[in-house]
């Protein structure tokens, strides 16, 4: 097993940091203060050493400090094994710009180095959100094992877009569209089946493995794509419909990802708002312990007020879940009294009005 970490960050001009420097270790981390500290802010700069635009989704130009508004800076060194690197990333606000060692890479060059998965509050609601949400969560822990996915559905994105333009248009002639669906067919087929395969890896996790956890059962709404070859015949007499509504009615991007909580046999949008919670908190444990499995590594885990609103005795078996995957985690809460009893080694960091560390 590869043991993956952060051992120094330094933040300057991002959110509410001006400069912040931080060393940690392999223990886990607990980022305790009030409201409005910068504790999410914090999590959000850790998660910006993994592709994409971070656990916020927001854009680069919003994280630039306030005060400052030139440009914003995470540098790392950080280690995977006995290999240690440096990563450093920035951003003025359009794009941002990645360097490993110094040399500047594709920001997907980052998956390749550290493994990151998150919790937010808001995804407690995942069930209950559009099914363009879901679709995202899924992609991006598709993603955690194929770092090929995501550029897969970006370039389905685009094509998609393509292909509507002509419907809006009201473009009759077929080939401009043959073109953009031929290449729409091959990545449609591979994008759905990649989530089926990761689906169906992650249930035999979900299902065999989670001690503590509700059992889900995730499954895709739509009946699998066969192949290219019928996905191309289906968006070619598609068209005549698509050119109606000016849209394109049918493929991966309009599939949904249901849960189905089988203790109780229902589905997990019907479920309490606290199963709903657990459910997902049961859906990134598994993730991670696929990532352990398949890529030997350890996922580092960006935990934002995971605990709220769970009972004791879950609480306590969230806490024995994150210690045994072996993870290097930062937990965040507003009460550092939560966290007593997670572990004798923790580093409890607590954030203060200047957002400085206290402790
Ligand atoms: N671009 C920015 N520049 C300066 N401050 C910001 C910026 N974006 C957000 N903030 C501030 O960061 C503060 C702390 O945010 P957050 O990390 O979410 O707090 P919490 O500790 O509750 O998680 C908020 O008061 C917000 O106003
Ligand atoms: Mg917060």
């Amino acid at each position: 097993m590869s043991a993956a970490g952060i051992e120094k960050l330094k933040i300057s001009n991002f959110r509410s940091y001006k400069i912040l420097e931080l060393s940690f270790d392999s223990n886990p981390t607990v980022i305790y203060g009030k409201n409005g500290v910068g504790k999410t802010n914090l999590l959000e700069a850790i998660s910006l050493l993994y592709p994409g635009k971070g656990i916020r989704r927001s854009s680069f130009h919003d994280m630039i400090n306030l005060s400052n508004n030139i440009s914003w800076k995470v540098e790392a060194l950080a280690h995977r094994n006995n290999n240690r690197f440096e990563i450093e990333t920035s951003s003025d606000g359009n794009g941002r710009v990645v360097r490993i060692d110094g040399k500047k890479v594709p920001q997907n060059n980052l998956s390749s180095s550290l493994k990151i998965l998150w919790f937010l509050p808001p995804m407690d609601r995942i069930w209950m959100e559009t099914s363009k949400d879901r679709r995202k969560f899924l992609d991006r822990m598709v993603f955690s094992l194929d770092i090929n996915h995501a550029k897969r559905c970006t370039q389905y994105e685009k094509l998609l877009r393509d292909r509507n333009r002509l419907l809006k248009d009201r473009i009759a002639d077929s080939s401009w569209y043959l073109a953009i669906e031929k290449e729409m067919a091959i990545l449609g087929f591979e994008i759905d089946n990649r989530r089926r395969d990761f689906i169906e890896k992650l249930n035999t996790v979900l299902i065999e493995k989670n001690n503590y956890f509700p059992l889900i059962k995730l499954n895709l709404k739509d009946d699998p794509i066969e192949s290219e070859e019928v996905f191309l015949k289906n968006l070619m007499n598609q068209r005549g419909q698509d050119l109606v509504t000016g849209r394109t009615n049918f493929g991966p991007h309009t599939d949904d990802l249901q849960g189905f909580y089988l203790e109780k046999e229902i589905d997990t949008k019907y479920s309490s708002t606290g199963e709903q919670k657990l459910s997902i908190i049961s859906i990134i444990l598994s993730n991670a312990k696929l990532i352990k499995e398949q890529h030997k590594v350890s996922p580092i885990m960006l935990l934002d007020e995971i605990t709220a609103h769970l009972d004791e005795v879950r609480k306590e078996n969230l806490f024995s879940e994150l210690l045994s995957l072996e993870s290097q985690f930062f937990i965040s809460g507003t009460e550092v009294g939560i966290f007593s009893s997670l572990s004798k080694k923790t580093k409890f960091l607590e954030l203060d009005e200047r957002k400085k560390f206290v402790a």
